[in-house]
């Protein structure tokens, strides 16, 4: 609990939460920005009940709460069918979406290709790419914000079609990139979604349209499927994931199932990562301690080299400014909406059998009863000897148990890379005057974009 240092200035995106819920008329607990309604409560009791138009739900935000949920009782909280039905219709039988036997499954056939080993082999290739990106911002005017949040987000989807495909992400982004808008645009749910017979309907036409603004992307990647050799011990990701068995059955992925897999292993894997680095670098730009100590480790132990996988235990500081960074700002700062089959009870809280359950790292990575000072930015919060005494369950960025997330070292990995690359040669500094806003639609990122100006170190 302890954390030192607390420097810089009040940080963006947190205003203090309504005392009561905020209702508004057609949307269920706004799923488009949902944290602003999350009431104070929330963040100073282990779990609290609050209201919705469309009846009640219950925040977990303590620790030993998202223990239940996420781990001990896990079988009793599934996501709810909304839910799997959004996810099911951009993802197919993607791990996101799926459950019981098939998530069972699907999920140890993919553990090889995810496990630390596998990662550090795609570690060379990250380094490349971010190689590469440097040549952007040597280019950068010395005088004019460029929007960093585009560039990790460009950097990103580069980083993750190499590993999954091999293959330079630019065509591939920009075909993605027009799917999850047209997708993201039918997925906005309102009240109406949750009417008898309207709202069936309603899910219908919404997996229609999503099938059809994916078709242009399904098409390139069955392409990329069909051409590739399976390749158990090394290649891409996706070689990988075509070549994998279940230890348990013997049975690999079909077509489709490779297919569910790699759009899922795309969306979930790149815009979270971006949205990461782009507070990282707002973080630094706010807070030139952390900064220079961050510089003086990396010219320690990298000494202007790109790191290699070898290095990152060495760069400890490196980590826990990401660490901090995704405590302030979880770039998935909400988990599935998850629902209680049976009635159970959580932190001495009576659940009622069908009630809908939030667990939000955003409430748990600032609740008032696990974190000191939580609204500031203190990367040695992570350190081995702060985070000693500190509930497992009380940093959940990953979310937590069976269904953790299952590219967490991917991600760390990746983005330990850029910042340790791009730290060693460029200083980040907000656009004078600009605000920065939270935009939270399932992922959350600056609002409008994060114009800073790069200079050369
Ligand atoms: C900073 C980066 C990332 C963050 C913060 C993040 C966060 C999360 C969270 C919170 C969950 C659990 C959701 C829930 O329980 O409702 C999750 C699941 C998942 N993530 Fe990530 N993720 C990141 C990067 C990645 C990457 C790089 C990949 C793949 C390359 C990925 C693939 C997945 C998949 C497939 C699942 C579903 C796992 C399952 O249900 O078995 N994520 N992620």
């Amino acid at each position: 609990m302890d954390a030192r240092v607390s420097e810089g200035p009040s940080l963006a995106g947190w205003s203090p939460p309504p005392a009561k819920p905020v209702f508004r008329l057609g949307r269920i607990h706004d799923p488009q920005n949902p944290l602003p309604q999350i009431i104070q409560a929330a963040y100073e009791k282990p779990v609290v009940r609050q209201s919705s138009a469309l009846g009640a739900f219950y925040v977990v935000g303590d620790p030993d709460g998202v223990k239940r949920v996420f781990l001990d009782n896990v079988a009793n909280y599934p996501k709810t069918d909304m839910e799997r039905r959004l996810f099911g219709a951009i993802f197919g039988n993607g791990l996101l979406s799926s459950d019981g036997e098939t998530w069972r499954s699907h999920r140890r056939i993919m553990a090889p290709p995810f496990a630390p080993p596998s990662v550090a082999a795609y570690a060379p290739g990250m380094a490349q790419d971010v190689a590469d990106f440097q040549a952007r911002w040597d280019q950068a005017p010395a005088d004019q914000p460029i929007d960093v949040a585009r560039d990790m987000t460009r950097l990103t989807l580069q980083m993750i079609s190499r590993a999954v495909f091999a293959t330079d992400g630019v065509a591939l982004g920009e075909v993605m990139e027009r799917s999850i808008a047209g997708a993201t645009a039918a997925t906005q749910v309102g009240l109406a979604d949750f009417l008898p017979v309207l709202g069936p309907l309603r899910m219908t036409a919404r997996e229609k349209r999503i099938a059809e603004v994916f078709a242009e992307f399904d098409a390139v990647v069955a392409d990329l499927i069909a051409e590739r050799e399976p390749s158990p011990g090394g290649g891409d990701l996706l070689s990988r994931l075509i070549a994998a068995r279940d230890a348990e059955t013997g049975c690999g992925m079909t077509a489709q199932e490779v297919r569910d897999q790699v759009v899922t292993i795309f969306v979930a894997g790149h815009e979270t990562t971006a949205a990461a680095m782009a507070w990282v670098w707002y973080l630094l730009s706010q807070h030139p301690q952390a900064e220079a100590r961050l510089h003086a480790e990396l010219d320690a132990v990298l000494g202007g080299r790109s790191p290699a996988a070898g290095d990152l235990p060495n760069l400890g500081y490196t980590r826990m400014v990401v660490e901090e960074a995704m405590r302030l700002y979880p770039p998935a700062p909400g988990t599935s909406t998850r629902i209680a089959l049976q009635a159970d009870e959580i932190c001495g809280v009576k659940i009622p059998k069908g009630a809908l359950i939030c667990v939000a790292p955003w409430v748990t990575h600032r609740h008032r009863l696990h974190w000191d000072r939580p609204e500031t930015f203190e990367p040695e919060r992570f350190s081995k000897e702060n985070a000693a005494g500190r509930a497992r369950f009380a940093y959940i960025p990953f979310g937590a148990g069976p269904r953790v997330c299952i590219g967490a070292s991917l991600a760390m990995t990746e983005m330990m890379i850029v910042l340790a690359t791009l730290a060693q040669r460029y200083r980040l500094a907000l656009a004078p005057g600009h605000e920065v806003e939270l935009f939270h639609q399932v992922t959350m990122r600056p609002k409008g974009g994060l114009p800073m100006i790069v200079s050369r170190r």
